[in-house]
C-alpha cells in the first residue's frame, strides 16, 4: 500500500493503527480460488481467528468464501455477518459439550475431534451430520507452536482410533458427512500437505456418507522480499488430480473444503506506530514505539519476523535498530534490524499485520487496543474505533471492600 496513503491515514486516525487491503485480501482469494478450478466443488472456509472484525467477514463472504470458527464467539461474529448457519463450520478443540449444543440449536455445520464428544453427539444427536477431525502424524509448521498434526498435539482423532469412530457412528446409526485435518501454519512444503493429504485420504474411503474432505489451513505467506511462500498453484495442480481421482474411487463427486487464514489476510495488514523516543546506549539504539506485545505479540511469541520500513524517512540512511514497544518486560519486535534512520515522531509500518495481530492483541499494561481501517479503491473506513478508558473498566464491577 502507498506509504503516503498510510502517513495520511495516521494523521487522520492516530497512531498505532491497523490498516487492512480489501484489494489484497480479494486477490489472494481470487488465487487460492483459481488454484483449485480442477476441482468440481471448492469450498474455502476463511478461519476466522485469523482477522475477526465483522467487515472484514463481510468483505470475505462478498468474496464467495464460507467461514471457519473455532469457538461460539466467533460463529455468532459469522452470524452477525450475514453467513447463513451453513456457511459455518465449527471445528472447536477441547469444548464442552454446552457449547456443541450452542452450535446445534445455531444450525452450524459440526466437526468434533476427539471420540467422547462424538459418542456424546452419536447419543444425543443420532440424526444430524457430523464431520471428524483427524491427526495427521504430521509435522508441519513454522515453529512448535503452530506445528499442530504431530502425534502428541491435541489435536484430532489419531488414525488408530478410527475403527472406534466407525465402531461409534454405527451403534447410533450416525452419518460422519466430512473428514477435516490442520497440520499447522506457516507450512511451506507442497510435499507436507501432499503428505497429510493421502493419511487423510486413506481415513476417508472407511467411511460410506461422505460430503466433504477439509485440508485445514497452514499456507505460508511470504514476509520479506525473497522470503518463499507455499506454491498453492503447484499444490493446486497436483492435489485436484489427485482429489479428482479420490472421488472416482469413492463413486461421488465430493465437496472439496481449505481453512486458510494466514493466505487470505496476512498481507493485507499493515501496523502503524509511532516513535516514542531513540535511546541510545553502547552498541545499541533502542527505536521506542507507541505499543508492544499488547498489539502485536507474533514477533515476542514465535520469533516471527515482521518487516519493518520507517515510511516517514524511506531515503534515510540505514541503521541497525533494536525496535521495542512500551510494555514493562522485554518487548523486542526485532533485534539490530537495518531501517531507514529513525527518529522521534516517526511512523514505522509493521508488515504482514493482517493475521492472527489484531485478533491476538490485548489490554495488557491497561493499554487500549488500536483502530482498524479497511482501505478499498482508494476509499478508506473506519471498521473499529480505537478503544477508551470506558472500554477497560465497562464490566467492573467497583467494590470498596474495607
Ligand atoms: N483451520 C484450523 C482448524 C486452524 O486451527 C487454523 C489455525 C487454520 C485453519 C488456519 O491456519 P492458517 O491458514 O492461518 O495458517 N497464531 C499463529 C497461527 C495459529 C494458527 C492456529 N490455527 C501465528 O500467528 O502464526
Amino acid at each position: 500500500m502507498d506509504q503516503q496513503v498510510l502517513l495520511s491515514l495516521v494523521s487522520k486516525y492516530g497512531s498505532p493503527l491497523y490498516v487492512y487491503d480489501a484489494e489484497k485480501i480479494i486477490s489472494q482469494f481470487d488465487r487460492i480460488k483459481n488454484a483449485f478450478s480442477e476441482t468440481k466443488r471448492l469450498r474455502i472456509n476463511f478461519a476466522t481467528k485469523a482477522l475477526s472484525n465483522i467487515s472484514i467477514l463481510k468483505l470475505l463472504k462478498k468474496a464467495g468464501a464460507n467461514i471457519d470458527c473455532v469457538s461460539i464467539e466467533e460463529v455468532q461474529l459469522g452470524l452477525l455477518a450475514g453467513f447463513a448457519p451453513k456457511q459455518i463450520s465449527y471445528t472447536p478443540s477441547g469444548v464442552s459439550f454446552e457449547e456443541i449444543e450452542r452450535a446445534v440449536d445455531l444450525g452450524v455445520k459440526i466437526t468434533l475431534d476427539n471420540l467422547i464428544a462424538l459418542e456424546y453427539f452419536g447419543a444425543k444427536h443420532p440424526g444430524l451430520p457430523v464431520s471428524i477431525r483427524i491427526n495427521p502424524n504430521v509435522m508441519g509448521g513454522g515453529n512448535k507452536k503452530i506445528s499442530v498434526g504431530h502425534h502428541k498435539a491435541k489435536f484430532g482423532i489419531p488414525v488408530y482410533q478410527i475403527d472406534e469412530v466407525l465402531e461409534i457412528e454405527k451403534k447410533y446409526k450416525m452419518k460422519i458427512n466430512g473428514v477435516h485435518m490442520h497440520t499447522g501454519s506457516d507450512i511451506l512444503k507442497v510435499e507436507t500437505f501432499l503428505e497429510a493429504a493421502e493419511v487423510l485420504f486413506s481415513v476417508a474411503k472407511r467411511f460410506e456418507h461422505l460430503d466433504f474432505i477439509d485440508f485445514g489451513g497452514g499456507f505460508k505467506v511470504s514476509y520479506k522480499e525473497g522470503d518463499p511462500a507455499t506454491d498453492i498453484e503447484k499444490f493446486g495442480k497436483i492435489i485436484s488430480k489427485r482429489f479428482n481421482e479420490i472421488c472416482k474411487e469413492y463413486g461421488k463427486d465430493l465437496e472439496i473444503v481449505f481453512e486458510p487464514g494466514k493466505f487470505l489476510v496476512s498481507e493485507s495488514g499493515h501496523f502503524l506506530v509511532k516513535v516514542n523516543l531513540i535511546k541510545e546506549i553502547k552498541d545499541i539504539s533502542f527505536a521506542a514505539v507507541d505499543s508492544g506485545f499488547n498489539h502485536l505479540i507474533r514477533p515476542m511469541y514465535y520469533g516471527a519476523y515482521h518487516h519493518i520500513v520507517n515510511i516517514s524517512n524511506p531515503k534515510g540512511p540505514e541503521k541497525p535498530y533494536h525496535v521495542v514497544g512500551y510494555i514493562c518486560e522485554t518487548d523486542t519486535f526485532a533485534e539490530n534490524r537495518m531501517i531507514n534512520e529513525v527518529r522521534k515522531d516517526d511512523i514505522l509500518c509493521f508488515r504482514n499485520a493482517g493475521a492472527y495481530a489484531f485478533t491476538m492483541a490485548s489490554n495488557y499494561n491497561s493499554r487500549l487496543r488500536p483502530a482498524e481501517v479497511l482501505v478499498y479503491k482508494g476509499k478508506d473506513y473506519l471498521i473499529r474505533e480505537r478503544e477508551n478508558i470506558e472500554d477497560l473498566t465497562r464490566n467492573q464491577i467497583i467494590t470498596d471492600i474495607l
